[in-house]
């Protein structure tokens, strides 16, 4: 039986799309959040996945006693150094096409900068921001609205994650 850990700061909807996918195929799934009471949690309880509460100073400590065979990084507001990163492997979601636009709000700095495609990519976590290899990367078109262009980039998060995280369990590795 695999076990993932979700990381979770505020809304979880990549948290809830990932355990409602995964939860019926058998996967255990637990959430870290460092935001106690944060929406995510809520999901969780909605859900039946235990939460932890972990203050982020603590997550070394809380990660040496329990294994996990994947750390899935959604919407997790910290960025992890080495010493927390050493305990397996980490993956992330960003709403852009990485390089491009790393960091905050990246659907309205590819909105702002007119670009007419934006995306979400899916990569290894390094110590580095948004930085590690890509899984794998999904591209739509820039809507009218800023607003429009985040619903639609969220609705292919909540495609795209459940779906690599799942391979990633089954020990497929996405094409690039
Ligand atoms: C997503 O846009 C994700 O790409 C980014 O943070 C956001 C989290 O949204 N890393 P949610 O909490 O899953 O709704």
């Amino acid at each position: 039986m695999k076990k993932i850990l979700i990381f979770a700061s505020g809304n979880g909807s990549n948290f809830q799309a990932i355990a409602e996918h995964l939860l019926p195929k058998g996967i255990e799934i637990e959430l870290l959040t460092d935001k106690e009471g944060c929406y995510a949690c809520e999901r969780a309880e909605k859900l039946g996945v235990k939460s932890h509460f972990v203050p982020f100073k603590q997550t070394e400590e809380f990660l040496k006693t329990a294994k996990y065979d994947l750390y899935v990084l959604a919407g997790y507001m910290r960025i992890l150094p080495a010493s927390v990163l050493q305990y397996g492997t980490f993956v992330n979601i960003h709403p852009s096409l990485l390089p491009k636009y790393k960091g905050m709000d990246a659907i309205k700095q590819a909105f702002d900068a007119g670009e007419t495609e934006c995306g979400v990519s899916v990569h290894y976590v390094t110590e580095e921001v948004d930085a590690g290899k890509i899984i794998e990367q999904r591209s739509i078109k820039v809507r009218p609205t800023l607003e429009e262009t985040e619903s639609e980039v969220h609705k292919l998060e909540h495609e795209m994650y459940p779906h690599i995280v799942g391979q990633l369990l089954g020990g497929k590795t996405p094409a690039l």
